[in-house]
């Protein structure tokens, strides 16, 4: 066999999944493969998948159906699958596309290295057993110059009766506050200016690391964590997600409204508004608990960007439970709303349940919730017409060169004229002059809001 030169990457689902491929990319660099935009160029191809749902694994496989033929013309053609679908199917998907030559599991993405030097040695490997994650050494290829992603916490102890992400990701592991630290602080060293903190829940992190303090509190939660890297030199911006309504606490609310490099957007999935579906869903809340997390963060936050979950037509819901969820946005107005008909999965609960309802129903239920979320996003981006918005410039508007974009604290995306050698990295104060339900447009202005004096923050 001969050395393989190129790689190509495709990712699929989640931003815990882009985190990894970004990490897989470093892996794969640090090893002297050059990356390769086509797929049909390159020697080696890895596709990171999703099974969230069965149009997302449906798409992996037509994926790898065409990649698998090429390697009958190609046999030195390294094909990797890595993801979800890689650990929800195993050795099975060997028995499927016996062309695979590695079969790895979300849990197994630092060891890439490793795992095709055995392949290259000639064997065909399967790496979905569950392992301790080891702490990743390599340097990640990101994809942007200005914004970055830090995984805190990975995998699920939570069950709810639909998801396979527990199945999928395994076992709570939360990464050690130093180690988040320090990865913070090179990225700020890097010219890196905002981080995305991620996890499945990650207010539920730091419940599986030992040690506790002299007075008894644990020390580890998300909201430590929070003030633990809060004064990393260079990092402006700091976003968290996702949240889950069970573990977010007035602590981190307080936390979140007080430290200012932390951005006034909240994504917390609520999945339905009817009591009696959340329990079938095993989510372990109420609506109106989820009511008052969102009425406090905008008593103390009242600018604060909402955003959520949801699913549509699980078993055994109603027209009127469906209402209950129509309700919820209707009064809580989300700044964006990712929304989905219930789909059946293999290994969870719900999907033996006999009380489905029929596609033509979720289909009609998606389509009214979606109708609603755009007019309740269009409410939204009002606020902002004719206000002074810090933008931090990310890129190039790929529409329009003249333009380059970013986001508000509150994460709605802006364009404004601009030169984006100039400004990438940089905040800029913008003026809204147009808007849109997910999207602002508006004009730089120079020496508009000064850039509040940023100092670390003691912990309470
Ligand atoms: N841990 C996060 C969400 C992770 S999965 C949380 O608990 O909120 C991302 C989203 O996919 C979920 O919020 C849910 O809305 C959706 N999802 C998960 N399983 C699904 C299924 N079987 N059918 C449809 N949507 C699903
Ligand atoms: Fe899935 Fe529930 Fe875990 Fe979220 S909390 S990843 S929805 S099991
Ligand atoms: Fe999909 Fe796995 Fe994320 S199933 S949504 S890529 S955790």
């Amino acid at each position: 066999m001969t050395a393989p030169r190129t790689y190509h990457i495709t990712t699929f689902g989640c931003q815990m999944n882009k985190a990894d491929s970004e990490r897989m990319a470093g892996i794969l660099d640090a090893l002297g493969l050059e990356a390769c935009e086509d797929a049909n160029q390159a020697d080696v191809v890895l596709y990171n998948t999703c099974t969230i749902r069965d149009n997302a694994e449906q798409k992996v496989y037509s994926y790898l159906g065409r990649q698998a033929k090429r390697k009958h013309q190609q046999p030195d053609l390294t094909l990797i699958v890595a993801g979800c679908v890689a650990q929800q199917e195993g050795e099975q998907l060997l028995r499927r596309v016996p062309e695979l030559d590695l079969v790895m599991g979300p849990q197994h993405a630092n060891r890439l290295g490793d795992l095709l030097e055995q392949v290259l040695d000639g064997n065909q490997v399967v790496a979905t057993e569950p392992i301790h994650i080891v702490e990743d050494i390599t340097k990640p290829r990101r994809d942007s110059a200005v914004c970055a992603w830090v995984n805190v916490i990975y995998g699920c102890n939570e069950r709810c009766t639909y998801c396979v992400v527990p199945g999928v990701r395994g076992q709570e592991q939360s990464r050690p506050p130093d180690a988040i630290r320090a990865e913070l602080v090179e990225l700020g060293r890097q010219g890196y200016r905002e981080v995305t903190l991620l996890g499945q829940n990650i207010d539920a992190y730091g419940r599986d690391l030992p040690g506790s303090r002299s007075d008894g509190r644990h020390s580890h939660t998300f909201t430590d964590l929070l003030y633990a890297v809060h004064d990393v030199p260079g990092i402006e911006r700091l976003r968290f997600a996702t949240s889950h309504p069970r573990y977010f606490t007035e602590r981190l609310i307080r936390a979140c409204a007080e430290l200012p490099k932390v951005c006034e957007h909240f994504h917390i999935p609520f999945q339905s508004g009817d009591n009696a579906i959340l329990k079938a869903m095993a989510r372990g809340y109420t609506h109106e608990k989820y009511r008052r997390i969102i009425a406090k963060i905008r008593e103390l936050m009242p600018q604060a960007a909402i955003s959520a979950d949801a699913i549509v037509g699980f078993p055994g819901e109603t027209e009127a439970q469906f209402e209950n969820t129509l309700r919820l946005v209707e009064d809580i107005g989300f700044d964006q709303l990712n929304t989905a008909a219930y789909s059946p999965r293999p290994g969870t609960p719900a999907a033996r349940w006999e009380n489905q309802v029929s596609e033509d129903v979720k289909r009609d239920r998606l389509q009214r919730l979606n109708r609603l979320v755009e007019v309740k996003a269009a409410e939204r981006s009002q606020r902002y017409l004719g206000n002074i918005e810090e933008i931090l410039v990310e890129g190039e508007n790929p529409k329009n060169p003249a333009q380059v974009m970013g986001r508000t604290r509150g994460n709605r995306l802006t364009f404004f004229d601009g030169d984006c050698a100039r400004l990438r990295g940089q905040v800029v104060p913008v003026k809204i002059t147009q808007v849109r339900a997910f999207s602002l447009t508006g004009e730089g202005v120079t020496g508009a809001i000064a850039q509040p004096p940023l100092q670390p923050i003691a912990s309470p």
